[in-house]
């Protein structure tokens, strides 16, 4: 009997910290964004992982991100409203596809191409 409790208990404790576990697995992803992953998946078709445009954004007259006027130019809010909105015939808006924290998330890799 004391013993069957003990095996009791510990079963109980397993099924507690294994869904422990996999709750505190799927809280992580989803919390989790990698600014640079998504601008290689969404960005890079035009945007090089540089900053610079694209054979393809070329042809759009895609921004080149390594511009220091541009950059002093612009406000991070002018970036996650472009990201947002696009510009129409060149870039398409991202609003259904990113979050307003991916969008923002999106400034720093847009800043970090500049030439120092
Ligand atoms: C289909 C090609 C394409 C894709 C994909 C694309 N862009 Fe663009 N982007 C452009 C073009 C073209 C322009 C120039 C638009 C203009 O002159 O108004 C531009 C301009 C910009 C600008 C500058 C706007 C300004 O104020 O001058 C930012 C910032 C930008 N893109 C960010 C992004 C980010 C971030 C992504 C990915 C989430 C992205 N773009 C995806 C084509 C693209």
């Amino acid at each position: 009997m004391y013993k069957r409790g003990i095996v009791a208990v510990a079963s109980f404790m397993l099924v507690v910290s294994a869904v422990a576990c996999f709750q505190g697995i799927t809280l992580a992803k989803e919390a989790r964004i990698d600014p640079m992953k998504l601008y290689i998946k969404h960005c890079s078709d035009c945007h090089d992982k540089n900053g610079k445009p694209t054979d393809f954004g070329k042809e759009l007259e895609s921004t080149d991100f390594t511009d220091k006027n541009w950059q002093a130019n612009t406000t991070d809010e002018k970036i996650v409203k472009q990201i947002a909105d696009g510009t129409p015939e060149k870039m398409m808006s991202f609003k259904e596809k990113l979050n307003s924290d991916e969008m923002k998330a999106l400034v720093p890799v847009i800043r970090s191409f500049v030439k120092k």
